[in-house]
């Protein structure tokens, strides 16, 4: 199925119900996605993207419903992340003699994952390539989220097509912003934004401020995945400068593994401890609880309350990735506490907080053990320390 876009401009992706799992295993797809590409037909044939590999026979037959594949003249390869780039082979076989338009990175990275002779065009930032009645006009976004990350405007119809940036694994019936629920979209892109994005937060507003400045007028914003933002379309563009910012609302997380339930009665009471001071939280067991989600909660939430018992000295090994994750995201401005029972050595609680301040987020309040099942006086620690979590966020900045 094809989508007109603008006059001569298709959608030719391939929506992914099913996918459940991206980046092999590491990121939850509740939602599916969508693989973008488009076709744009002008005196010459552009493509701009194309499809993950098991979807080339479909996005094949796409391109054919509107012209012969053989008739491309311009494939843009905005990234080489097999997702955009996996049928590549498959569609350049068909129009062999199209150039392949890449970014200065891109010319590393697309061969790196093809290893196929090419006719491979380097372009940079301002580089254009007249179509006939438009122009297709590039912009390097290294980092966005690759090094060969490129955004691709076309001038006349107005769209910008900046392959991952603004997008969301978000598979749905229709192609458009305004055709689709909010709340579900803004969950997925919030989500996209705070796994994906977040450690490129500077190079984000650098690069908004920098295609901002170029004065363009911008019609659709037409992301990789996801819906096409056709409806106020720079209302992403204003949220993506808010996410960057990364001044989080006032609210916690507290996230936790138990064995005997020790630790997750200490959880509880720290939460009765923050929603005393009127803040809000989320609470989740790890063990059970999707990390991609929890990352994106977060992400929004000026606290972070983390717990587990102590395990050969150690964390349980559903929290150890934890830190990890939050090491790499470099989420700025929150604020941080540890707990955790134990019943004889006790580290938990010093090697999270250990963890806290590598991540930059620091611990606003000593830590509480508990050894074996926590007294009610070991509650009554944890329901102080949650009120210090809540109050240091409802009195900060
Ligand atoms: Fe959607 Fe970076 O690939």
């Amino acid at each position: 199925m094809t989508v007109e876009l603008k006059k001569g401009v298709y959608w030719v992706g391939a929506v992914d119900w099913g996918i459940r799992k991206f980046h092999g295993h590491e990121l939850s797809t509740h939602r599916g996605t969508t693989y973008n590409s488009y076709l744009i037909v002008d005196e010459k044939i552009a493509l701009v993207d194309s499809v993950w590999a098991p979807f080339e026979k479909e996005f094949l037959e796409n391109i054919s419903e509107i012209v012969d594949p053989a008739k491309i003249d311009i494939v843009v390869a905005n990234h080489s992340e097999p997702d955009h780039s996996g049928a590549l082979p498959a569609v350049i076989a068909k129009c062999p003699r199209a150039t392949v338009v890449v970014s200065k990175n891109g010319a590393e990275s697309i061969p790196g994952h093809y290893h196929q002779k090419w006719n491979f065009s380097v372009v940079r930032t301002g580089d254009s390539i007249d179509l006939g009645k438009n122009k297709l006009v590039f912009v390097e976004a290294p980092m966005l989220h690759w090094p060969d990350s490129m955004f691709t405007y076309l001038t006349g119809e107005n769209i910008l097509m900046p392959n991952d940036a603004f997008g969301q694994h978000y598979a749905t019936a229709f192609r458009f912003n305004e055709q689709v629920n909010e709340a579900e979209l803004y969950e997925e892109a919030q989500k996209y934004y705070a796994n994906i994005l977040t450690p490129f937060s500077a190079r984000v507003i650098k690069k908004i401020d920098e295609v901002l400045a170029l004065k363009l007028p911008v019609d659709m914003i037409a992301p990789s995945h996801g819906v096409i933002w056709r409806k106020d379309p720079l209302q992403i563009v204003r949220k993506y400068q808010e996410w960057a910012a990364q001044q989080p609302e006032k609210r916690a997380v507290i996230l936790y593994d138990t064995m005997w339930n020790g630790t997750r009665r200490m959880a509880e009471a720290i939460g009765h401890g923050i929603a005393e001071k009127g803040v809000d939280y989320k609470l989740y067991h790890m063990a059970v609880a999707d990390r991609n989600d929890v990352i994106a909660q977060i992400f929004r939430a000026k606290g972070i309350v983390v717990g587990s018992p102590t395990l050969n000295n150690g964390l349980l090994p559903t929290i150890t990735p934890i830190p990890e994750v939050l090491k790499g995201l470099k989420f700025k401005n929150k604020i941080g506490a540890a707990f955790g029972s134990y019943g004889w050595s006790g580290e938990s609680v010093r090697i999270i907080e250990d963890h806290l301040k590598v991540c930059g987020i620091p611990v606003v309040s000593e830590g509480v053990g508990a050894k074996w099942q926590p007294t009610e006086s070991d509650l009554s620690k944890c329901r102080a320390l949650g009120a210090a979590v809540g109050a240091a966020i409802s009195d900060g900045n």
